[in-house]
């Protein structure tokens, strides 16, 4: 199956990368949030992105023009009618993306391949919820999406072939390097990241050194890019925290104890760098 129009759901930090970066594969796209205040700001964001490149010479100003006549930001999901496959990108949260994926295989095309960007859920618990879990399947992206290289491809327990070829195809297309996975908690990358950043955030927590220092200790003893604290600012705190409790549950282990440190700083609603504040203060 050849795909020509991408829609993304979700136009948080991921969907608005994912966009980008469909946009300038050459896709027609559709990126659509519940809140129309932040599909608004993803276009924003994207043009500042592409103003950048503009002035380094990347791009042209007819490539930026293109790129906007291309891309469809808005809030009504009906807007995917006729896409070819749908990205999800939404809270990560088992029971809202069951429900939007069961939402999305009544109302696109038979053929529509329904993929999520989940960080560690069950894909074959979403793709259950739908009319077509042969064509439902993970397709998961790093941030910041538009510089990581990486895709993860997970099919669920029924998803095809077919389907993981054409995704396959989609990311190489984005410029993306694929890796197939099979289905797990987390799958390949967030399993072995998740559980660092966790044990950061308790290093933290027991007091043994504070969070400049941890992050400086592991960028300069371990040769990170960046520290484990800031990357889960980065990320969001909410989204770390829901990956450890997922693992905490499914594996019943207590060595995937969710930080007491993650539960006070999104407790304080201090989620990281999207709430201005985590780890670190960046108002
Ligand atoms: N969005 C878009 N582009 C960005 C960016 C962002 N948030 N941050 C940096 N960039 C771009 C810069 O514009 C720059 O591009 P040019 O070369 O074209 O100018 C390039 O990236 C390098 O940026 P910097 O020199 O400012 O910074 P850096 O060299 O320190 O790199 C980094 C920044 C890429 C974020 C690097 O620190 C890094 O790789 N960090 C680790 C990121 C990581 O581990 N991501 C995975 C998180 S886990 C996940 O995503 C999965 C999940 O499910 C939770
Ligand atoms: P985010 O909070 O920045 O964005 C989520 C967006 O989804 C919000 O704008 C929200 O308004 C919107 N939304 C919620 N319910 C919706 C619905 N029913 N319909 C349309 N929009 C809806 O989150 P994010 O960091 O972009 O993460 C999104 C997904 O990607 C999660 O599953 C997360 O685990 C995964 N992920 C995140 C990262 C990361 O580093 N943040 C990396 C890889 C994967």
């Amino acid at each position: 199956m050849e795909i020509k129009k991408v829609g993304v759901l979700g136009a948080g930090i991921m969907g608005a990368g994912i966009a980008q970066v469909s946009v300038q594969a050459g896709y027609s796209v559709v990126l659509i949030d519940v809140v129309p205040e932040i599909a608004n700001k993803a276009r924003k964001t994207l043009n500042k992105a592409w103003a950048k490149a503009l002035e380094k010479g990347k791009v042209s100003a007819e490539n930026v023009a293109d790129y906007n006549a291309r891309l469809i930001c808005g809030t009504d999901i009906n807007e995917f009618r006729d896409v070819d496959i749908v990205i999800e990108a939404i809270v990560e949260n088992i029971d809202f993306k069951k429900k939007v994926h069961k939402q999305l295989g009544e109302l696109c095309k038979a053929e529509t391949i329904l993929a999520t960007n989940t960080s560690a859920l069950s894909i074959t618990e979403i793709a259950a919820a739908t009319n077509r879990s042969d064509k439902v399947l993970g397709m998961h992206f790093f941030n910041p999406v538009p510089v990581m290289k990486l895709v993860e491809v997970i099919p669920g327990v029924v998803t095809t072939d077919d389907t993981a070829q054409t995704v396959i195809q989609l990311a190489e297309k984005m410029g993306k390097e694929p890796v197939l996975a099979k289905e797990s908690p987390g799958f390949i990358v967030n399993r072995i990241l998740v559980p660092y950043m966790n044990e950061a955030a308790n290093v933290f927590y027991e007091g043994i050194a504070s969070a400049e220092e941890i992050d400086k200790a592991m960028k300069l003893g371990a040769g990170m890019p960046m520290g484990p604290l800031a990357l889960a600012d980065m990320v969001g705190i909410d989204i770390v925290l829901a990956v450890c409790e997922f693992f905490y549950k499914e594996f019943a282990d207590s060595k995937y104890r969710p930080s007491l440190a993650f539960r006070q700083k999104v407790r304080a609603g201090h989620l990281g760098k999207k709430t201005g504040k985590g780890f670190y203060n960046y108002m």
